[in-house]
């Protein structure tokens, strides 16, 4: 083993990302030690339930139910935490601060919600809380965007940041998979929350949102202020509809700095094909960011799984010893922007709309004059008969106002020769 200083560590939780850690400092333990000078130990670890089989086998006394055993070991100078929601975590991690331990989680439902205060606990007790894992896992994202790009006035900042709902997409679209055949994939592969609601819906990618606009615009997010539609309403016609279009269709989270506050929204939406985004497949994620300085960049790798996330938790821990070793407290010395979020009625997009419509003639007549008389302009349009008499009416919109869109659906829907069914997605300019 190389020398290097020893450091141990206390983990709480040792599941998928947990197991990843162990499995991290097994692997590459010695490498991490040759490079950095430190040799991570892990300590002790909290679980639930001390007869379930753990990726690495650890001396089984590491192991431990109690909470206090971990955050009250003096030894401790690291407290990892990787439970994930808000209780005991949030609880946890304020006591291991004020026990003057520094703090590394992986946990984007209680920093999007509760980062702020923790921040603050942090600051008073001299110490720093680290989470670069909590959005875009193994790949580097809040560190770029505090450190790397701190000079630019950052534009916009767009995401593909779920990896489930990327991975259920990406099998939609290549393999004709149905949605509850790839989330089964994306839960035995790992990624998928164990209750993937959260992903599904939206909120795992809004609360990692909130943490990436926080840091890029300098302000504080609410997640519940944000603008949140999840995949439930993708159909594999709707995909195949976009690929003839020449689009692919994405869960994106999208923060963008407007005159007069912040527009901040998770939804799905028509990618070109010839976006960058387009190309991003399967469980990986990326953030394509503007900056006034850097112009366009994308940061692209696997955004969840055990070891690309371990990948990051141990950057963090390796960047809390060598902060404490220089005697730093929180590198948190910013005071966030006051920035009002803006409503979703002020954005202006292209839309993409599927009709189901009665084979009938005039239907398409009284379809383009319900948008025309809104102003609404369409740019491009499809029509295919179905079985018994109904035909689906594919169209995409011009630039148009949110408000001047939902106008004209209300006014298309009202028309008798159409169904009330229709899919409705923005399409990414
Ligand atoms: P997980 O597989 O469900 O593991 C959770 C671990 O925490 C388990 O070992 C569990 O113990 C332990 N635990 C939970 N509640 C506990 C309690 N009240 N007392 C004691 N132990 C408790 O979760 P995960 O997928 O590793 O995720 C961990 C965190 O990382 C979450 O915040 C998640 O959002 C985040 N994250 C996950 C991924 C990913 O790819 N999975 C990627 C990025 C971020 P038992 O094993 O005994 O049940
Ligand atoms: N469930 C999350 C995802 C895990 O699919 O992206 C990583 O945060």
């Amino acid at each position: 083993m190389s020398s290097g200083e020893e450091v141990k560590i206390g983990m709480l939780g040792m599941g998928t990302v947990g197991g990843g850690v162990a499995r991290l400092l097994e692997r590459n333990g010695e490498l991490l030690a040759g490079r950095t000078g430190i040799k991570l130990t892990l300590q002790r670890v909290l679980v639930r339930d001390l007869s379930r089989r753990r990726a690495v086998d650890l001396p089984p006394q590491t192991y431990t139910t109690s909470p206090d055993a971990v955050i009250r070991d003096p030894a401790i100078s690291v407290v990892v935490e990787l439970m994930g929601g808000i209780e005991p975590a949030r609880t946890l991690i304020s006591e291991a601060l004020k026990e003057k331990k520094d703090v590394v989680t992986a946990n984007k439902d209680l920093m999007a919600q509760h980062g702020r205060e923790l921040l603050d606990l942090a600051r008073r007790c001299g110490r720093n809380i680290y989470f670069e894992a909590s959005a875009g896992g193994g790949i580097p994202l809040i560190r770029p965007l505090k450190h790397c790009l701190v000079a630019n006035r950052i534009r916009c900042i767009i995401g593909i940041i779920n990896g489930t709902t990327n991975y259920i997409l990406t099998r939609m679209s290549f393999d004709d998979m149905d949605f509850q055949e790839a989330l089964a994939r994306a839960q035995e592969l790992g990624f998928a929350e164990a209750d993937p609601s959260s992903d599904i819906e939206g909120r795992d990618a809004a609360y990692k949102l909130a943490i990436l606009a926080g840091i890029a615009f300098n302000c504080q997010v609410d997640p519940g202020e944000l603008y949140i539609e999840g995949i439930k309403n993708v159909t594999r016609a709707d995909i195949h509809y976009a690929r003839e279009l020449g689009y692919t269709i994405k869960l994106l989270a999208i923060g963008e700095e407007k005159p007069g506050g912040l527009l901040l929204r998770v939804h799905p939406a028509l990618v070109p094909l010839a976006h960058p985004l387009a190309s991003v497949h399967d469980e990986f994620n990326a953030l394509f960011i503007e900056g006034d300085l850097i112009g366009e960049a994308m940061f692209y790798g696997r955004g969840a799984g055990a070891l690309p996330t371990a990948s990051a938790v141990v950057a963090d821990i390796i960047d809390a010893v060598r902060s404490r070793g220089r005697g730093e407290g929180s590198p948190h010395p910013g005071k966030p922007e006051q920035k009002k979020l803006l409503p979703l009625s002020v954005l202006d997009s292209r839309f993409y709309v599927r009709f189901l419509a009665q084979d009938l003639p005039g239907v398409f007549g009284a379809l383009a004059t319900a948008f025309g008389d809104e102003g609404v302009s369409l740019d491009m349009i499809i029509q295919k008969r179905k079985k018994n008499g109904v035909a689906e009416i594919v169209l995409v919109t011009h630039t148009v106002s949110e408000e001047r869109f939902q106008r004209a659906m209300e006014k298309a829907l009202r028309l008798p020769t159409i169904r009330p069914e229709a899919a409705v997605f923005r399409v990414l300019e």
